[in-house]
């Protein structure tokens, strides 16, 4: 099939790119000429394992190009998928002027039936609404389709190319058809629904595993003060396949440019509708305050007085393989020292350029790599559970560190690794690994 994707943002490059793997003939576009200018030189804007390669394989194919030009990759195609970002404003809500932009132009370039999909999340009831836009800008037949997202980032090709399902919202049949064609190759499990549906199919799936971490986050809570450990808790829950394992991982809470922006959006669209989301901004609050247990944690080790401390904080990504920082909870944790006069001394092995663009570069030490960081601090926060934290040998660590005090914010080290060392290690909801400060730690 001839397919155009508009916004080459993780959405949009990676889908385009699978899509074109499975045999179409897949033109991407944006508007900026710098990202097109690199994506024609063979580069990638954003940092994904293995997008690199398959883009390279598919326009060596012939199957996969990239342009500014709009109109032309149109006309060219039979389905026009919008990918573009629905960034959240103050309010919470999905800011649509970049989608809305988009279908007016698409609207404005037809030569005849297409079928116009939109990926990019958006709001219950926005694709019909941008079906009358388009309407309004064009005398050529279309069909909407809503095609609702699920990949993440650092592991977004596999979960493009294996999904577990593919949901097609649709009045239409014969379109609904033709998309169910061109996802056949990827699974089984395809969900044809009506419009409104399939947008909230994505809210709710997204709601709901924020729901699990921010889960598992208390639950870590409470056994760190009744002497649980909660992976333990959670390896116990997720053999029950009503519950499943994933994402019942405790950490530090969630960031990223999804589940943060979502929550917020599905609260507000419950709103409009004057419906209270209750659990779900309970979710957020949680969120929003596991971060700062690192912060309590540092604080409790060292009697309130953070002051004049020197703090390394490994890991600046909201997640592993990749070097997305929106909504980290470093940001916060970092900024937060650093007002409270601590020399924060970080590292990340791909995220330090990114993280520098929105937090700036004043402020903090940035390193060459883990133990420069570590060298000399007071103490090491993991943020970020990158594989090569993992392997670092602890007693090598301890060596460089003036204080061998460790806040794991990623349960990252196992009991094998910890018990032993002379560390004063701090991990989540894992109270029989926590050493050296127990006399600091609550009375049950
Ligand atoms: C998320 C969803 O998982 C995707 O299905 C969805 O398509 C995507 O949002 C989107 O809406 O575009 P993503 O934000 O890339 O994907 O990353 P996740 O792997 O879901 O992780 C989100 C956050 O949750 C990370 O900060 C991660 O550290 C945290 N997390 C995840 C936990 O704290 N514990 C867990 O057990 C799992």
């Amino acid at each position: 099939m001839n397919i155009t994707i508009i916004g080459t943002g993780y959405v949009g490059l990676v889908s385009g790119v699978c899509y074109a793997e499975i045999g179409n003939d897949v033109i991407c576009v944006d508007k900026d000429p710098y990202k097109i200018d690199l994506l024609n030189k063979g580069k990638v804007p954003i940092y994904e394992p293995g997008l690199k390669e398959l883009i390279a394989t598919n326009r060596l194919g012939g199957r996969l190009a990239f342009t500014s030009n709009l109109s032309n990759a149109v006309r060219h195609s039979d389905i026009v998928i919008i990918a573009v970002g629905t960034p959240p404003l103050p309010s919470g809500e999905a800011n649509l002027s970049y989608i809305d932009q988009a279908a007016i132009e698409i609207a404005k370039a037809m030569n005849g039936y297409k079928i116009i999909t939109v990926k990019s999340t958006v709001p219950v009831g926005t694709n019909e609404r941008l079906a009358k836009l388009i309407k309004s800008h064009t005398n050529m037949a279309f069909d909407s389709i809503s095609l609702p997202e699920f990949l993440r980032e650092g592991s977004a090709i596999q979960d493009t190319l294996y999904p577990d399902r593919v949901v097609i919202g649709a009045e239409c049949q014969k379109a609904a058809d033709t998309m169910v064609q061109l996802h056949k190759p990827l699974t089984q499990n395809i969900v044809v629904t009506d419009i409104r549906s399939a947008e909230m199919i994505k809210y709710a799936s997204n709601a709901f595993l924020a729901t699990k971490i921010s889960f598992i986050n208390e639950i870590a809570n409470i056994c760190e003060k009744v002497g649980a450990d909660v992976t333990k808790v959670a390896e116990g829950m997720g053999y029950d396949k009503r519950i499943g394992s994933s994402f019942l991982k405790a950490g530090i809470g969630y960031g990223g440019s999804c589940f943060p922006k979502d929550t917020s959006a599905l609260i507000q669209i419950a709103g409009n509708v004057d419906y209270e989301f209750k659990l779900l901004r309970s979710v957020v609050e949680v969120n929003q305050d596991q971060r700062f247990n690192v912060i309590r944690k540092l604080e409790t080790i060292f009697d309130g007085e953070l002051n004049g401390t020197t703090i390394a904080v490994w890991g600046l990504s909201f997640k592993p393989n990749t070097d997305d920082v929106r909504e980290s909870p470093a940001l916060e944790i970092i900024q937060h020292l650093v007002d409270n006069g601590v020399r924060v001394k970080t590292y990340d092995p791909v995220a330090m350029e990114s993280f520098q663009s929105l937090f700036g570069k004043e402020g903090v030490i940035w390193c060459e790599d883990a133990m420069e960081a570590a060298q000399d601090a007071d103490a090491l926060c993991l943020l970020t559970e990158w594989h090569e934290f993992a392997k670092v040998d602890l007693h090598e660590l301890q060596k460089v560190l003036k204080q061998p005090i460790l806040i794991d914010g990623r349960n990252v080290f196992n009991e094998e690794q910890v018990l032993g060392t002379g560390f004063i290690y701090y991990s989540v909801g894992r109270p029989n690994l926590n050493q050296g400060v127990k006399e600091k730690v609550p009375a049950l």
